[in-house]
């Protein structure tokens, strides 16, 4: 089947309706478009386990802050469909704004303290944009599961839990992230910095294999394994922490103590440009 486009939600959704009722199984991989190898990995997952695969290209207004330029936010629908054809994608699902946002829209999804910790402290709304985006990107696009990198770790959590407490009759597919040959996170971001900004990227991906190392070891106290993190990081010049933190993967409490399944995201500045990381170790 070539690469399908729809623009519109009910067209969709009858679409969907079809498709199940034919017996497939439908795989969403939502993104804001600009597609990197990132975001084509998370189609190639769900490729694996869908007979349809639905990307959602739309750059969501609700997630970006006051200071955030959504205008200037990169655009590329037909590179990206060059890219999702060539890689045996099914269908992109780009509404208009009007479409999503129809006038007078007043209707948001607050996903609570999973939110508003971590990059949610920085970016305040944030995850109410991105769980009510997803909410109308699952009523709409009707999958049985829906792809997301782990990456954006918080994200990943946020969306679990919307999908859980809301009782939305889908699987949420957890991608492992793509590195970059020196280890560093695959992100639309790398696009600002430089060949050297690149190469001093890589100690974040070192820091949490540090800190791995530490916990095999038998470290357990989060305090001091980031004591030993911070200080590899800060031994690469220009590069700033903005924060690293030790959290429970289930629900993202912080701790203190490391047991269970431990989420440990770092968040450097470099150039100006904020680079995320994690990694998630069962204790
Ligand atoms: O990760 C993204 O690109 C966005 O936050 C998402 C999940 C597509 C929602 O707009």
């Amino acid at each position: 089947m070539p690469l399908l486009i729809v623009k519109s939600p009910r067209k969709m959704q009858t679409l969907s309706d079809s498709l199940r009722s034919d017996g497939k199984i439908i795989g969403l991989v939502p993104t804001m478009g600009s597609l990197h190898g990132g975001h084509l990995k998370l189609v190639e997952i769900a490729l694996r386990k869908a007979d349809i695969v639905v990307v959602s290209i739309f750059v969501n207004p609700a997630q970006f802050g006051p200071n955030e330029d959504f205008r200037k936010y990169p655009r590329s629908l037909k590179k990206d469909c060059l890219k999702l054809g060539a890689v045996g994608a099914n269908v992109v699902f780009n509404p208009s704004m009007s479409a999503i946002y129809p006038e007078g829209f007043d209707t948001y999804i607050d996903p609570g303290r999973t939110g508003e910790i971590l990059e949610g402290a920085r970016r305040p709304g944030h995850f109410r944009g991105v769980a009510t985006i997803c909410a109308k990107l699952f009523n709409i696009v009707k999958p049985h599961f829906a792809v997301f990198g782990q990456k954006d770790g918080q994200q990943l959590a946020v969306i679990r839990k919307i999908a859980r407490e809301l009782d939305f009759d889908l699987e949420i597919v957890k991608a492992p992230i793509v590195r970059t040959e020196g280890g560093v996170a695959m992100s639309s971001r790398h696009a600002y910095l430089s060949a050297s900004d690149l190469k001093k990227a890589e100690v974040i991906k070192q820091s949490l294999d540090l800190a791995a190392s530490l916990i095999k070891k038998g470290a357990r106290n989060a305090g001091a394994i980031e004591k030993q993190m911070r200080s590899l990081i800060l031994s690469v010049p220009d590069v700033k922490i903005d924060y690293i933190s030790f959290n429970r993967w289930d629900d993202l409490k912080e701790l203190i103590r490391l047991s269970g399944e431990v989420m440990i995201s770092v968040v450097v500045v470099i150039a100006g440009v904020r680079l995320l990381d994690n990694k998630i170790i069962k204790i």
